[in-house]
């Protein structure tokens, strides 16, 4: 591994995200030795004028120390908050960031017993709106200078852009200050265990192989849903709305791991130039086969306009030009404040031909991926009832990782993406011609949304969501199964 020393920069410290993730993820890391205390420095900065103590008991709150026994505040949080520095100052001038880099430079030459090179970590926890002024102040003020070697990298959130011009834009300006391997845009369900799971779990395993695709899956869901609305965030919803916060990105991303061909090896590169192709095979959506939805209520929230068309639930069906997928729909729904918490992906295979047993009725062999919560796979399988006669029965094999993995830690996603940034390793993040690619599969449908052509169906907040997504489902040929 690289030594030297490392500055962790937290651009937009006092918000949510830095808050709620970043910090948290951070503070996880810190505790498993990787951000050894001799090497690395924390810097939050943001435009409030606040001390160190101020931010330190700002965060405190969110690291939680499993570990710790009793008192709240273990000593690793109470070290681990000492690594932390506040510089304050504003977004678009280079007054703060001179001081910011002022500090970094301190900071390296107080470490530098390592003699190492010096290694800059920016994590723009920030609207997508300042990051061009901010890349601009980080290249111009910030960059490393040590002689001995090392890096600056960005780490960059999504909403990466609101549709296809406007995230051309704003990669061109980045890619004007900063490469292509020093940008790290950041899809926190690339991070999740499960999802890291599917190169492996289909390239690696016989049994997969020669089943999955058109002849043998009849369609694939990609699901979504959570049980709240958008609490306290309707401000930045209203503005992306569903399609944007979570299809575009997270169900894509998962939709690309199950649907593209085999990379030649595990190198980034390989892994999203296949992503790439598959994303460039999608054909247009067609509106027969997009369902859209506005839960009750979601227009009470004093920063949501009464007249807002914004989707807070979404179902389409996106269709893949290639010899492995023609005719299989593949089914991306996601929603908010629905029946349940729950991500997964849903592999229907097709019905058996030439069936004796007409166990039709009882549904199709089904393979469910469930990212969370309570991570776990299981096929569902058609098995003859226990007994004396020869009747069958649907049952499951059931992989679930809580039982199957008791005692395992299963780290954070953040955790995990933040320490790739750390060791430049770019598999399981975004680049930047995927990033295009996936914008041109929704721009048209965003945009006549966003001109209201496209009304979204009001449905009951803790309900399925509109019952035509259910129909949709239908048309699409899902059948639902029983058991689970
Ligand atoms: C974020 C979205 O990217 O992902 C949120 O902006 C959403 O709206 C969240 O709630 C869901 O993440 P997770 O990891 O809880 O499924």
């Amino acid at each position: 591994p690289e030594t030297g020393c490392l500055s962790i920069i937290v651009l937009g410290a006092s918000g949510d995200l830095a808050k709620k993730k970043t910090f948290p993820a951070l503070f996880n890391l810190y505790r498993q030795g990787f951000l050894p205390a001799e090497e690395v420095h924390i810097f939050g900065y943001a435009r409030t004028k606040i001390s160190d103590e101020e931010l330190r008991n700002r965060i405190r709150g969110f690291l939680v120390d499993n570990k710790a026994a009793s008192s709240k505040y273990s000593d690793d949080v109470l070290k681990f908050l000492e690594l932390i520095k506040y510089v304050s100052g504003s977004y678009d001038t280079e007054d703060g960031f001179r001081r910011l880099d002022k500090e970094i430079s301190e900071h390296e030459i107080s470490k530098n017993s390592h003699e190492g090179s010096s290694r800059r970590l920016f994590y723009l926890a920030l609207p997508p709106s300042v990051y061009p002024s901010v890349c601009k102040m980080i290249r111009n003020c910030c960059m490393n200078k040590s002689d001995l070697g090392g890096w600056t990298r960005i780490v960059v959130e999504k909403p990466f852009g609101r549709d296809l011009e406007s995230a051309e834009k704003l990669s061109t300006q980045i890619g004007e200050l900063f490469d292509e391997p020093q940008i790290y845009r950041i899809d926190h369900y690339l991070g999740k265990e499960l999802v890291q799971n599917l190169l492996v779990l289909r390239f690696a395993n016989r049994f997969f192989l020669p089943l999955w695709n058109r002849d043998n899956i009849h369609n694939v869901q990609v699901i979504f849903r959570e049980d709240f609305g958008t609490d306290g965030r309707g401000g930045y919803f209203d503005e992306y709305g569903i399609i944007r916060d979570i299809i575009q990105n997270h169900l894509l991303q998962v939709f690309c791991l199950v649907a593209m061909e085999k990379p030649v090896s595990l190198k980034p590169e390989h892994i999203r130039d296949e992503k790439v192709k598959v994303l460039q095979s999608v054909l247009p959506i067609t509106d027969e086969e997009v369902v859209l939805g506005q839960y009750e209520g979601y227009r009470d929230d004093p920063t949501v306009p009464d007249n807002s068309n914004t989707p807070t639930f979404a179902t389409m069906v996106l269709r893949i030009h290639n010899e492995r997928w023609e005719g299989v729909p593949f089914i991306l729904k996601a929603g908010k404040a629905l029946n349940s918490r729950k991500a997964e992906i849903r592999v229907q295979f097709k019905d058996v031909p030439g069936d004796i047993f007409k166990c039709k009725k009882q549904g199709r062999n089904e393979f469910v991926i469930r990212l969370q919560p309570s991570e776990a796979m299981y096929m569902k399988l058609t098995v003859k009832q226990p007994g004396l006669d020869m009747s069958t029965v649907q049952s499951e094999l059931d992989l679930s990782y809580r039982q199957r993995y008791q005692g395992v830690v299963i780290p954070e996603a953040y955790e995990r993406l933040i320490l790739d940034t750390i060791r430049g390793d770019q598999q399981h993040f975004v680049r930047r011609d995927e990033l295009k690619a996936a914008w041109e599969i929704f721009t048209p449908m965003l945009h006549r949304i966003d001109d209201g052509e496209f009304k979204p169906i009001p449905y009951q907040p803790g309900s399925r969501g509109p019952v035509e997504a259910d129909e949709l489902l239908e048309k699409a040929g899902y059948v639902q199964t029983h058991g689970y």
